[in-house]
């Protein structure tokens, strides 16, 4: 079987992955769920789950990756041969392919607004007017094609590269690059005047606004910012040498993905509070609210900029990590094949979130099972593709996985101790499933 390329360091591991893990859950979706859900107390829940879902599982990706050292498909076949649970990274193949076909829409997006930034577009409009160019910009077909054309061919040159050249290397430049954008963003939005209200309503948990939908979409949203249960963290871990500390790694992942969604509400909370808009605006929070709050501030629109480079880079290091998936799979470690496919995949992608792309224009009125076709497809990943696939690796690495190669592969490049391991395979066997089969139920009910 052919060696595996691996990733030169942890570091370029981690910031690979937790590139991979923060983008527009943290930044997009994150904001405006927290904000029509009573901010602190949908932060509380969410860090609650990220603690004992999200961390459990990211580990249990990271366990069968570096077992195997394969990919998503591989690895399954390589522990459990014979069997059919390679169909779980089949799966997680089909949910990325999806998933980056309308996450690439909403790249096309930022990439548009930045350009309409720099070339003035933006200049110090009032909000209904943020309003009705974002409309027009998305309802544009050939601006948002093209737009989410150019994000995808960024992804598919990058992945070309394979993965010490072309992921390590994007990561580790373009996360310390957000981590320092991200705290001038803070610092310029916590320094603002009437700033402190936007910190109660992030920190103050207020729990008359929590229903049990509120659960819910807290434990939704952790699976969904750490890209858990579609084989992702399965693929970045089979880079990653035997030596290295993998509880370590997922810890700092997790803390790093918090780190970035507290920083995201510290950008735009206070900001939004100071400048009296309301934080429950929806999808739009981010192109409407925001720019008409930075268009207020002295040199508002330059911060406006570094934000959207930072959500910009954001959501590319997640698309790398989407793309990689498929290709990984399918050129086996061949560098030729891997090109080829990048780019077959890429494309196939990119015609693929044509519909998604058009659903605010041309195909507005087009609606399947009641929504449009980008609604459809986030929600088709976001809550039936990914908690199954994350159900079926918990239930995969309980039970089919021998307890003690378990801990052995663990404590490979680390010194965890048994009793930690023990709990940790407790919330795996016993926690992570029943909370995931919840959250499926409540999907159900609709
Ligand atoms: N974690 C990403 C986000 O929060 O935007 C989404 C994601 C990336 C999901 C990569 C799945 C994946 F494989």
């Amino acid at each position: 079987m052919k060696q595996q390329e691996q990733f030169s360091s942890r570091l370029g591991f981690i910031l690979s992955a937790a590139g991979a893990a923060i983008g527009l859950g943290a930044i997009w979706k994150f904001p405006y769920i927290a904000g029509e859900n009573g901010g602190g107390a949908f932060l509380l829940l969410f860090l609650i789950f990220t603690m004992i879902l999200g961390l459990p599982l990211l580990l249990a990706e990271f366990s069968i990756g570096r077992t195997a050292q394969q990919n998503a498909v591989r690895s399954f076949q390589i522990i459990a041969p014979g069997t059919k649970w390679y169909l779980i990274g089949i799966l997680g193949m089909i949910s990325v392919f999806v998933l980056l076909s309308f996450y690439s829409v909403v790249g096309g997006w930022i990439i548009t607004y930045f350009w309409k930034m720099i070339t003035g577009q933006l200049n110090g409009l009032t909000e209904p007017e943020y309003a009705e160019i974002f409309a027009s910009t998305i309802a544009n077909p050939a601006i948002s094609l093209g737009a989410q054309l150019f994000f995808m061919i960024i992804t598919i040159i990058v992945i070309t590269r394979g993965v010490q050249n072309g992921i390590e290397q994007a990561n580790k430049i373009m996360m310390p690059a957000l981590a320092i954008l991200f705290i001038i963003l803070v610092i310029r939005s916590v320094t603002l005047d009437g700033a402190s209200a936007g910190f109660s309503f992030l920190f103050y948990p207020d729990f008359s606004k929590v229903t049990a939908h509120t659960v819910l979409d807290a434990m939704g949203q952790s699976f969904f910012t750490l890209s858990l249960g579609v084989s992702a963290m399965i693929t970045y871990s089979s880079y990653l040498p035997k030596d290295q500390n993998m509880p370590k790694s997922a810890v700092s992942i997790v803390a790093m993905n918090i780190m970035v969604v507290l920083l995201a509400g510290l950008v735009i909370f206070p900001a939004v509070f100071a400048f009296g808009m309301e934080p429950d605006a929806g999808p739009t929070l981010l192109f409407n609210v925001l720019p008409t709050i930075f268009s207020q501030m002295p040199a508002g629109m330059l911060f406006f900029a570094v934000f959207l480079i930072v959500f910009l880079f954001a959501t590319l290091t997640s698309a790398f990590s989407m793309l990689e998936i498929i290709v990984a799979v399918l050129s086996r470690g061949n560098k030729r094949k891997r090109k080829q496919w990048a780019w077959i995949i890429g494309f196939a992608i990119f015609l693929f979130g044509i519909p998604s792309s058009l659903s605010f224009g041309l195909l507005s009125d087009v609606s399947l099972f009641g929504k449009s076709w980008f609604d459809l497809a986030d929600y088709m990943v976001s809550n039936v593709f990914m908690p199954t696939g994350a159900l079926l690796i918990s239930i995969f690495i309980s039970f089919k996985m021998k307890k003690c190669a378990l801990y052995e592969e663990i404590k490979s490049g680390s010194n965890l101790r048994f009793s930690v391991f023990q709990a940790w395979f407790f919330l795996i066997r016993y926690i992570v499933p029943v909370l995931i089969i919840l959250v499926m139920l409540d999907v159900i009910k609709g």
